[in-house]
């Protein structure tokens, strides 16, 4: 199918954050009092990860025979079509399937992390961070009250991101660390790690009996040639 790139679509009106809400979750303004010297439409608009593109019509087309049926009524994903369509991306693309009850749903990753670090972290207890870190990884630690211990990846002279090794192994060790909240590939370092390095990581989180939330919802945008590796598939005695 071709697909029109150059149309600007008109998003004003949509609740849509980028276009409606950036002048309260950018500057604090969520009254529209604020004066700003550009008009709206002159904004450049690339601080929120969402596109300027059209949705794929057949996505668009499901919604309407979907509204098209007039009752929507309390709804969980009983047909199995999407369980199938769903592993059989993931086994396409990564060579890995997903049990149909151990899949859960959240209404994103966002809540998701809110909602693990309170069930996963008492009071007194370390999740284990990254850094530089996916902004989110660190609000619901903050908001929860709960502590994070930073991990700094290291950068070399050749722009280079890699694991400290040794770090992460001393911060493991702590006993109050319980979680560690692991990202691949990698928001902001665009690092998709090797076979090699998640087997490391995942030797150390088993080695001190964390729990491990990985957040790979950048899976799919991956230069050719690069292969995401599921950090599932290589943790499977971890589970538990
Ligand atoms: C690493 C990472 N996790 C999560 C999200 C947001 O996930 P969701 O919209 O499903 O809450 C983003 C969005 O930029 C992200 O970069």
């Amino acid at each position: 199918m071709t697909y029109d790139f150059d149309e600007i679509i008109d998003r004003k009106h949509t609740n849509a954050l980028n276009t409606d809400g950036f002048r309260g979750y950018i500057f604090g303004d969520t009254e529209g009092k604020m004066k700003f010297p550009f008009k709206d439409d002159e904004f450049v608009r690339m601080w929120v990860a969402d596109m300027e593109f059209a949705m794929c019509p057949d996505v668009i087309q499901a919604i309407k025979d979907r509204a098209d049926k007039r009752i929507i009524g309390y709804s969980q994903v009983f047909e199995p079509d999407f369980y199938e369509a769903y592993n059989a991306w993931n086994q396409k693309m990564y060579g890995w399937t997903y049990p149909k009850e151990e899949i859960c749903f959240s209404l994103g990753i966002i809540p998701a992390l809110y909602m693990l670090v309170d069930l996963l972290l008492g009071d007194h207890d370390y999740a284990i961070i990254n850094t530089p870190a996916y902004g989110y990884f660190q609000h619901p630690i903050d908001e929860r009250h709960k502590h994070a211990i930073h991990n700094k990846l290291k950068y070399d002279a050749q722009g280079n991101w890699t694991i400290d090794f040794d770090a992460l192994e001393k911060d493991a060790s702590n006993p109050f660390a319980k979680l560690l909240i692991w990202c691949n590939p990698q928001n902001p370092t665009g690092r998709v790690w090797t076979e090699e390095e998640l087997r490391k990581v995942a030797a150390i989180v088993e080695k001190h009996n964390l729990w491990i939330i990985s957040d790979e919802i950048h899976c799919d945008l991956l230069r050719q040639g690069v292969k995401h590796i599921p950090m599932l598939r290589l943790c499977q005695n971890i589970k538990n």
